[in-house]
């Protein structure tokens, strides 16, 4: 089959590999129909995220068509068109039982490597590094599907499949977000980052009851879309000092809930840290750019909660404990539990509360996913999120 292989750093190559089988009697292999690109995989082409080797096969945000299901599969058959987690969970054991599908105790064959960095092992991922299991990726013609129960959807009649690829990934961390705030209605939700990510959190937010939602990015198009389809205010954090707007546009009390959904690449909003930031990353003496987290710390309002569904890797610099201990922060993160949200958003889908593929804007094919990394990566062309058609 063909597939997107990461060679090396901002080098990416559709080649020919062996087709994948059934390996474990749980498995499922799925003929990939359409896929996409998500920031995280802009971490990995940048070359920031640990233990990717050449030739491993990209991708974790697939819509297909199941080929072949293992002995152990009941809830799958052949032909049936279905999205499938980024995730990876097993179903059994305690973090799955408890709908912390990321945290899966099993799915992980290289939990090891992940024991050695964070103590405890955590959920595979599709696509994303041996640390996360050296699942191979979506962007490819066909893929395997460990403990297809519990990770691969039927998708309903009447939901698209550029719907269903949003509901892979983008749309279930972004829901994910705003679930950890914790809304209990008439809150102020701000969302740095305007990507994919950040604008299905905003539209997640007002789902669960903000009374106002406030976009940070320096990316006029995307901006742009968090204000005409999200509604959102909006802070260009290259002409604004965002603490100090925030303060002003929430009569100086700062607002409830802050979400980031960008990540250890953010970019500096301060020339001097983010110079800081970007020569200790690029000297690997620190993996996460913190900008992000040190700008929510500083402006959530006391009390507040900081949500962080951006990836961070390894270790950050200046972390300004003593200021989030003494606003008595409350910090809720992580890998998203797609299974636990996917059927949620099947429906919020159906009823037409959301049409999650209302950030794809740009469509390429299998075999231009090298140029679609450098579009999606440098927001060219007004490039919000991409749709990898394939089959
Ligand atoms: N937790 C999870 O399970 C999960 C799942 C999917 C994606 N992610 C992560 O979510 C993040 C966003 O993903 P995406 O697909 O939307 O990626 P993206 O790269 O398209 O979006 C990130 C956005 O952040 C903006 N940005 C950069 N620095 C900023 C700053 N200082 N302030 C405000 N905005 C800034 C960029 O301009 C960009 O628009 C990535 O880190 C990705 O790895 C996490
Ligand atoms: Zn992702
Ligand atoms: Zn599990």
């Amino acid at each position: 089959m063909r597939a997107a292989c990461w060679e090396d750093k901002h080098k990416v190559e559709i080649y020919d590999v062996p087709d994948p089988a059934i390996v474990n009697p749980h498995d499922a292999v799925i003929k990939v129909t359409n896929t996409t690109i998500c920031g995280s995989d802009l971490h990995l082409y940048d070359g920031v995220v640990p233990s990717m080797e050449k030739g491993d096969i990209l991708g974790h945000e697939p819509v297909g068509e199941v080929v072949a299901v293992g002995p152990e599969v009941k809830n799958h058959r052949v032909g049936e068109r279905v999205v499938v987690s980024s995730i990876i969970g097993c179903g059994r054991c305690f973090y799955c039982r408890n709908e912390e599908y990321s945290l899966c105790d099993n799915s992980n064959p290289n939990s090891w490597m992940q024991e050695k960095l964070y103590t405890y092992g955590t959920a595979g991922i599709f696509g994303y590094s041996h640390l996360f299991g050296g699942y191979p990726g979506a962007q490819a013609e066909y893929l395997r599907v460990p403990y297809a129960d519990v990770n691969a959807f039927a998708i309903p009649d009447g939901i698209s499949d550029e719907q269903a690829v949003c509901i892979a990934d983008a749309f279930p961390t972004g829901f994910m977000g705003a679930d950890l705030c914790g809304l209990k209605g008439g809150e102020t939700v701000v969302v740095w980052g305007a990507g994919p990510v950040g604008q299905l959190a905003m539209k997640s937010a007002w789902l669960l009851g903000a009374q106002r939602v406030i976009a940070v990015d320096n990316v006029p198009h995307r901006l742009d879309m968090a204000h005409e389809v999200n509604c959102a205010e909006t802070l260009d954090f290259t002409e604004t000092g965002v603490t100090d707007a925030l303060r002003e546009m929430t009569a100086g009390r700062g607002p409830d809930c802050c979400i980031d959904a960008c990540g250890m690449e953010a970019h500096g909003t301060n020339i001097l840290v983010g110079a800081y930031d970007a020569l200790k990353q690029a000297a690997k003496l620190e993996t996460d750019r913190g900008h992000v987290v040190r700008q929510m710390i500083e402006s959530c309002r006391k009390g507040g909660t900081v949500v962080i569904m951006g990836v961070y890797a390894m270790f950050m610099d200046k972390f300004p404990l003593g200021a989030a201990f003494n606003k008595g922060l409350t910090f809720r993160m992580g890998q998203m539990h797609g299974p636990k949200y996917i059927p949620r958003l099947f429906d919020y889908t159906l009823h037409g509360d959301v049409d999650p593929s209302f950030c794809i804007t740009n469509r390429f094919l299998l075999d231009e996913i090298p140029l679609a990394y450098e579009v999606f990566k440098n927001k060219s062309d007004n490039c919000v999120k991409v749709l990898i058609k394939v089959a």
